[in-house]
């Protein structure tokens, strides 16, 4: 009925006429205007608990209670234990109508946090073995505190909501240990898109190096995939001494490295899409003089098209094999898919455009350029249409090259710049299921 005239639906008696419609969207844009603004006390207090707590990725029991607690006092149904220690909260409004989804995510980072801040987290954990601080360095305590402001504006305006509001606390966005399964991949595998089956998704991720006030977007591929990688060199050992009794793994992993960077500056199409191999680790030995058997390296691919990921993954192949084998070794590569691309549906990015523009003001709605970086959002967008909003967090003046970036030790954010993400995340919402 996407197309029908409103002429038509009013013919077929299945409700306003457009221009009705709108007004009575404009209605509930105001009404949740005022209502989230009158948020704003307890978001910060939310985000300044979580901020304090943090808690590493498949570990936010605290924030899970927290948000349960919060869900249940607003009267909605609640699922704790989604993906590990996800939480999803259900809103059914007071009229039929499609169910749409939000998202926050809520893990902190394995980062010794150096703010200052009053409320700076002075947790301590041990990480892969290492002992580390934790701390809330990308903001998904103020997402988390953000939906909880949406959750309780939409419930106030529940009654003139037509259809349903899930809510999807996230876990592990950061990504779960190497081999399992976690963050937003996890809970699609257990069913977060159905029951009721949503019909799109929104979220957004406070952004440190963009003004407060604005809101940026990217139709189609915003957020690049990413994958991991890792190529093990199988050599022989030796005395450091007689190399020549050695398959020197050390200098073929090396070599191996040095021909990675090949791939992106000479193979990949790069008026066509970005993309990166970055290698991040390299590992190999125990003594300075013994040539060891073996060496590992590992890294990340980023993409913006499966085709030019496919190429990659086919190139890193070849490369390390080819390289291998010439100096008379073996390499095991190994390449798992860890997110995709985050991808704006066109159609519901063109059609909440006038959404975002209402509700930030028609100039601090900015079309961005691709980002390198990647969202595991991408995983609900692969089964329903999907759109990621960045929400600016710095204080407007501020110089953006002297902002500490996300996942720094020193990362901070304004916190004026929630009202404005409470409006978008409810206004999108109520206005996706407002619009037939
Ligand atoms: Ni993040």
């Amino acid at each position: 009925m996407k197309h029908a005239t409103p002429l038509l639906l009013a013919a077929l008696g299945l409700g306003l006429t457009t221009s009705a419609a709108h007004a009575q969207n404009a209605a509930l844009t105001a009404r949740i205007t005022t209502l989230a603004a009158a948020e704003q006390a307890k978001v910060v207090a939310w985000r300044r608990d979580l901020h304090e707590h943090p808690e590493l990725g498949n570990e936010e029991t605290r924030t899970a209670q927290l948000i349960a607690a919060q869900l249940k006092s607003l009267g909605l149904e609640v699922h704790t234990g989604v993906g590990r220690t996800g939480v999803v909260g259900i809103l059914r409004g007071g009229k039929p109508g499609r169910v749409v989804a939000l998202r926050a995510d809520m893990d902190g980072l394995p980062i010794t946090e150096t703010t200052g801040l009053a409320f700076a987290s002075t947790v301590k954990t041990t990480y892969l073995g290492q002992p580390v601080g934790v701390m809330h360095a990308c903001g998904h305590d103020t997402h988390v505190a953000m939906l909880l402001g949406a959750a309780e504006v939409l419930s106030q305006v529940k009654k003139d909501l037509p259809g349903t509001v899930k809510f999807i606390f996230q876990p592990a966005e950061e990504g779960s240990l190497p081999g399992t399964v976690g963050g937003a991949k996890l809970m699609v595998q257990e069913g977060v898109l159905e029951n009721p089956k949503v019909d799109a998704i929104f979220g957004l991720h406070i952004w440190a190096t963009a003004p407060v006030g604005q809101l940026q977007y990217r139709p189609r591929g915003e957020m690049a995939s990413s994958d991991r990688f890792t190529v093990k060199v199988i050599g022989k050992g030796s005395h450091g001494a007689k190399p020549w009794s050695s398959v020197d793994p050390v200098v073929t992993a090396a070599e191996i490295i040095t021909a990675l960077q090949t791939i992106v500056s000479r193979q990949v199409d790069l008026t066509q899409d970005a993309a990166v191999v970055t290698v991040g680790t390299v590992q190999a030995g125990v003594r300075y003089n013994i040539i060891p058997p073996d060496a590992t390296i590992s890294g990340t691919i980023r993409a913006f098209s499966p085709k030019t990921q496919e190429q990659i993954w086919a190139a890193i192949k070849r490369t390390a094999n080819g390289i291998a084998a010439a100096n008379g070794a073996t390499a095991e590569v190994g390449i798992e898919p860890y997110v995709p691309v985050t991808y704006n549906d066109p159609a519901l990015t063109a059609r909440m455009l006038p959404t975002m523009q209402r509700t930030a003001g028609a100039s601090n709605v900015v079309e961005i350029k691709a980002v390198t970086g990647a969202e595991d959002f991408a995983c609900y967008q692969e089964k329903v249409p999907g759109l990621f909003i960045f929400l600016g967090g710095m204080t407007p003046g501020t110089d953006p090259g002297t902002v500490a970036d996300h996942h720094t030790a020193g990362f901070k954010v304004d916190e004026s710049a929630f009202p404005l993400g409470v409006k978008t995340l409810a206004t999108l919402a109520a206005d996706y299921l407002s619009q037939k």
